[in-house]
């Protein structure tokens, strides 16, 4: 097999399944699905299989500093991992004069620090693995003042980290104190990522989906979908495909040269 892989997480439906499907489809990449649904991921890894290519179903919850060590290390055994799309997340709706602290530390544990110890541990063996290239390339001089042998970005292997943040980041949305702050902090994470891991070839970028059908929002009041629509230029709810095709850019090679963004795919929606 190609070795190329493509951890993603919340991949058991909806957007991250869509995104799993696009890599493996359109960028020839085999899938690592990660998700706390059994059921949904074992559907994701035959889906993934009847297009010819790899797939491993790795149970984790994002938000559990544990299952993302063990969740990691199973997908670098499974393949050369060049690529990480963040997009498990949650809701726990509610006004913030009713927002419970247990519904607020929720969803920032599983939207926000769950991107962080991923992103930490990936890139924590992406940069071993790029020291110990440099260091073959022009060996160290040894003794305790020996300095870290230092490479142009360019002599690393490209690695690329996608985060699933999301619209209402932007203005704010009623009853989302909780998921609304996740998201901006995603974004923040993203750029300083960017920043701090250019000098290895890593790069980070986000994406902001609009209004999106999936299982997340098929919960929402007829009427309420109605509402968000109606204020939506191009007068239709998103699809998993529409952010899949944006993760497919920012996983390729046309885009080697975009770091520390956020792509707005939305139909034009603007909170
Ligand atoms: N649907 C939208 O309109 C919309 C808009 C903007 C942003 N987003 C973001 O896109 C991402 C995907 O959304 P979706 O609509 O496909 O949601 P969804 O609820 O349909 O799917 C989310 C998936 O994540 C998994 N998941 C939940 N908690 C997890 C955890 N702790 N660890 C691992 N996996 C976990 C779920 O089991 C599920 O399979 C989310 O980050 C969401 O915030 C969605």
């Amino acid at each position: 097999m190609d070795n190329k892989v493509a951890i993603v997480t919340g991949a058991g439906r909806g957007i991250g399944l869509g995104i799993a499907n696009k890599l493996a489809k359109e960028l020839d990449m085999n899938i690592v699905i990660v998700d706390v649904d059994e059921v949904s991921m074992a559907d994701a890894v035959n889906q993934i299989k009847s297009i010819g290519k790899e797939a491993i179903a790795v149970k984790c919850d994002v938000s559990k500093a544990a299952d993302v060590q063990s969740m990691v290390a199973k997908a670098f055994e499974f393949g050369e991992v060049d690529l990480v799309v963040n997009n498990a997340g949650i809701t726990r709706d509610s006004m913030l004069l009713k927002m419970s602290e247990a519904d607020y530390d929720l969803v920032l544990n599983i939207n926000l620090k769950g991107i962080f110890f991923i992103c930490q541990a990936v890139c924590g063996r992406w940069v071993s693995a790029a020291k110990k290239l440099a260091e073959a390339a022009a060996p160290a001089p040894a003794g305790p003042d020996a300095k870290e042998v230092k490479m142009e970005p360019s002599f690393y292997p490209k690695k690329r980290i996608v985060n699933i943040s999301s619209i209402v980041a932007k203005g704010g949305n009623i009853g989302q104190a909780n998921y609304t702050a996740s998201k901006a902090g995603v974004i923040a994470m993203t750029k300083t990522i960017a920043k701090e891991m250019a000098r290895y070839n890593i790069n980070a970028n986000c994406i902001q989906p609009g209004f999106i059908k999936t299982p997340m929002t098929d919960k929402m009041p007829e009427k309420v979908i109605a509402k968000f629509v109606a204020e939506i230029p191009l007068q239709r709810m998103g699809l998993p495909e529409d952010i899949a095709g944006a993760v497919k850019f920012l996983s390729s090679k046309d885009s080697d040269y975009v770091t520390g963004i956020t792509i707005e795919v939305a139909g034009g929606l603007n909170m």
